[in-house]
């Protein structure tokens, strides 16, 4: 009978050494040490012994089972210790759920508009669909000017279309405003283009207003030389070219010196060594007349700068119909910057 014990006893160690749950603990436990395990059997052998040998198997039985219900103790402890470390174990990626990004023409609309905030100008806005009036006429654009064709449009009713430019929030500020005032009107435009490498039906500017008496063009290049070193980088210098728009006089178009051949021409820039990033000009007087304003007695200088554009610059994207293709891959890269 010790013989068998002990045979009991190694057959409980095999299977203990195989355990690796509580569950499989729990199936061994109940086969060694409950009600069903084979201990009230030898129990019961053991009392039909002659009494010296009950004496050696009782205290050999006893032994094994103390045995017994200590490994298995010992095993549950374990057992437990893993689970509780696998709990704590911190150098697991915990459960996240995927942020977005901010889209690369927010990151740098914020930044312009962070820009002219520090310079004084307050943010207003104007509406995406405009009347003929304020987008067109009170700009100085007549019905049969050849401008018009230059920024084919999506029409709703005869005078009402999706704007072409921010510029008619110029009116509607002065309209709303007293001078002196410096404000910006980011937003959206529409123009009846087709959609390629340079052009989209849909983009965003970024209009300028400072109204009050005696601003002159110095008043438009200081604020744009300070506005393009803080975006593109102290290095960048800034060219006025002479220009025509029929809502300032004089008009100029704003280029920056290209960042790939430092101005020696290369063919990111077509050769020129610059690139465009805005119309500007002072407040034609007509225009000053449309808003209810004395050109005589205030003047003014307007600027509106394309924002896809200026972040094409910013970040080398070559394509503008990658703003709009909802690529992730694309999108995701700008996720470091904001
Ligand atoms: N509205 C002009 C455009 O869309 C830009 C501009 C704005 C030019 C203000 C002069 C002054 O091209």
């Amino acid at each position: 009978m010790i013989e068998e014990i002990e045979q009991y006893f190694r057959d409980f160690t095999q299977e203990l050494a195989q355990v690796a749950t509580r569950d499989e603990l729990h199936r061994v436990k109940g086969k060694y040490a409950g009600r069903k395990s084979k201990f009230p059997v030898f129990l019961s052998r053991l009392k039909i012994l002659p009494l010296e040998e009950r004496r050696v198997v009782g205290q050999k039985l006893n032994e094994i089972k103390l045995l017994i219900e200590q490994l298995l103790k010992e095993k549950e402890a374990a057992l437990l210790k893993e689970e509780k470390k696998e709990v704590l174990d911190i150098s697991l990626p915990g459960k996240r759920e995927p942020l977005g990004a901010f889209h690369p023409l927010r990151i740098v609309m914020d930044e312009i508009i962070a820009i002219f905030r520090s310079l004084g100008f307050r943010v207003e806005e104007g509406p995406e669909i405009e009347t003929d009036f304020f987008n067109f006429e009170a700009l100085n654009i007549p019905r049969d000017h050849p401008a018009r064709d230059a920024q084919d449009s999506f029409y709703l009713e005869e005078n009402l279309l999706l704007r072409t430019h921010t510029s008619p929030a110029q009116i509607r500020v002065m309209r709303k405003l007293a001078p002196p005032f410096r404000v910006i009107v980011p937003g959206k435009c529409y123009r009846r283009d087709a959609f390629d490498a340079t052009h989209s039906p849909m983009f965003h500017q970024v209009e300028g207003l400072v109204v009050a008496p005696g601003i002159s063009m110095g008043d438009l290049k200081g604020t744009i030389e300070i506005f393009v070193r803080r975006l593109f980088g102290e290095e960048r210098k800034v060219r006025f070219r002479p220009s025509y728009f029929p809502f300032t006089e004089p008009s100029a178009e704003v280029d920056i010196s290209c960042s790939i051949c430092q101005g020696q021409g290369c063919r990111a820039c077509g050769e020129k060594g610059w690139l465009e990033i805005m119309g500007a000009g002072l407040v034609h007087p007509q225009v000053f007349r449309n808003a209810g304003y004395d050109p005589e007695k205030v003047q003014g200088f307007a600027f509106g700068m394309g924002v896809e554009r200026i972040t094409m610059l910013k970040f080398g994207i070559p394509d503008i119909r990658w703003f709009f293709e909802n690529d992730v891959a694309f999108l995701s890269s700008f996720k470091a910057l904001r």
